[in-house]
């Protein structure tokens, strides 16, 4: 047990031209292209092979249908963001993305074709076009990944360290040169000219999400404890279907089904989204998520996915992951409807950077989930999110070629920017049980100023004890799902008025004069146009 951080830096392990955290596409594409240049460092917490991208199913969104165009793309993707896209940074998404994704294909990756060899692209909500392509059916990501990861592996430029846990970013006169990483309960110092922030999401901070155990937020908590903005953090995005089928986790049942035809019906058995939304199933993922949840709360649950319009053949074959996970469960999708219900699956704020990654600390760049580049705004439109990664993990990367390369000494001037808090939990797992319990019911798709302000400051008391602590991951987890769990309360109630990924029930319509961001750095909160 300790009971402060001990003033001496921690042994230096490791030093390279560039350390990149995080092994999802955005990480994994950005160490590929950083290799070609300099010596890679990647960090990751678990083994390289987990992270949210290897669980996304639906696929990964560019305009490369002849029918297509990025500019339809783009509208797409503003039209969903809800008035808070940043113009540039969603054309720069739907311009480079499609050549992108061509180099995607050129290095291996298996997407799925028609007969005739074709991509064989498919559509999800609120694309106006097919534009999604797909590998393995519904194992998009994990093809991704898969691919990404043999050429991480087999680079001599580049060294994976797994199990390596980032506790802390080390700064030397404001820059960032490094970071402290735990192994085995160890302190290790990594040194670099640079650091990439590539570590996902924060889906776990919920107990009803889709996403994996590890995305709890770490490098938005690790950038803003050294100085870089979080920006948006209000506003999440509610997968609308998710398994529900309990004891079973609620597992992801991608959009591409609505996309290939599957309908929702209520307990009633009354197909209710066309009273939602013109665009039915395939509304806008907020508006789909919020119809469900309003059946449910009328008392009309379970809510289904009906399949029965998609053959059953072709259920087995596009949808092999979800056909077998539901298997497991006992339930056969090929023959009977789907329970749902809606889970945390996104958030689209993050730690703020340029078109290029850069955040406001310099040598900081952080990209993928775990970064706000502006292109989402309140709300992401489907499979842009493994774009995202991809392309801004490789703008970022061709940025960093460009520049010159200061690794430090080890000196007394480096400074290690680790928690604030010494706490240890009395119980770690009843207080991560409540966390949970208040982002579910107060956090969730419909908020009001009553259970955001109560829940806050439950949230503070539980999170503000003091004592000593230990070398643990799991410890460190938990304290940046605080921090940013309090973070996302401030902004939620922060912001009066619904729109996108936030849902106020007291503050339902829209607000022109809220086409604004909530940005948190340091202490401070600022609103910016
Ligand atoms: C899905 O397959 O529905 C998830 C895709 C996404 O979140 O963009």
């Amino acid at each position: 047990m300790l009971t402060s951080y001990p003033s001496q830096l921690p042994p230096l392990y490791d030093t390279a031209p560039y350390i990149v955290v995080g092994s999802g596409i955005a990480g994994l594409a950005m160490a590929l292209e950083l290799s070609k240049h300099q010596r890679v460092i990647l960090i990751t917490k678990s083994s390289v092979n987990e992270s949210n991208t290897t669980y996304a199913q639906g696929g990964i969104a560019s305009a490369l249908d002849l029918h297509d165009s990025p500019e339809l793309h783009y509208q797409d993707t503003m039209m969903a963001g809800a008035g808070l896209c940043d113009p540039e940074a969603v054309l720069a998404l739907v311009y480079d993305g499609p050549e992108r994704v061509r180099h995607l294909i050129d290095i291996g990756v298996p997407f799925d074709r028609d007969s005739e060899n074709n991509l064989s692209l498919t559509r999800e909500a609120a694309h106006s076009r097919r534009r999604i392509l797909h590998a393995n059916g519904d194992a998009t990501g994990r093809a991704i990944t898969q691919t990404l990861i043999r050429l991480v592996v087999n680079s001599p430029q580049i060294t994976v360290y797994e199990n390596h846990f980032g506790l802390g970013l080390a700064t030397v006169n404001g820059r960032c040169c490094g970071l402290v990483a735990l192994f085995q309960n160890e302190p290790r110092l990594f040194l670099s000219s640079v650091v990439a922030l590539c570590t996902g999401g924060l889906g776990q901070i919920y107990g009803s999400t889709t996403n994996p155990p590890i995305a709890t937020g770490d490098g938005m908590a690790l950038a803003y404890l050294a100085g870089a903005r979080l920006k948006d953090l209000e506003f999440v995005q509610f997968h609308p279907t998710a398994l529900a089928l309990p004891p079973a986790p609620p597992f992801l049942i991608s959009e591409t089904v609505r996309g290939e035809g599957a309908i929702l019906l209520n307990g009633k058995g009354h197909r209710f989204m066309p009273e939602y939304h013109p665009l039915a199933e395939l509304a806008p993922r907020d508006i789909v998520a919020r119809g469900i949840f309003a059946e449910i709360q009328k008392g009309n649950q379970p809510v289904y996915l009906d399949l029965s319009k998609i053959p059953p053949a072709t259920v087995r074959s596009r949808f092999p992951n979800i056909y077998e996970t539901c298997l497991r469960y006992r339930l056969d999708i090929s023959a009977n409807p789907i329970p749902v219900a809606p889970a945390a699956h996104y958030v689209m704020g993050g730690v703020e950077t340029d078109l290029f990654g850069r955040t406001a600390v310099p040598g900081l760049f952080a990209a993928g989930e775990t970064a706000c580049t502006g292109v989402h705004g309140a709300n992401r439109l489907a499979s842009n999110s493994l774009l995202e990664g991809l392309v801004f993990g490789g703008r970022a990367a061709d940025y960093l070629k460009e520049q010159p390369i200061t690794i430090p000494e080890i000196s007394e001037e480096i400074q290690i920017h680790y928690p604030p808090r010494y706490t240890e939990y009395a119980d770690m797992a009843k207080d991560y049980r409540r966390l949970r319990e208040l982002t579910d019911n107060f956090l969730g798709i419909v908020r009001n100023a009553t259970g955001l302000s109560r829940a806050k400051e439950q949230l503070e008391s539980i999170s503000a004890a003091v004592g000593p602590f230990a070398w643990d991951p799991a410890y460190f987890e938990l304290q940046n799902m605080f921090l940013l769990a309090s973070l996302m309360f401030d902004a939620a109630l922060t912001r009066t008025e619904s729109r996108g990924g936030h849902y106020r029930d007291d503050y339902p319509p829209p607000q022109s004069h809220w086409r604004k961001h909530l940005v948190f750095h340091q202490s401070t909160k600022e609103v910016i146009g």
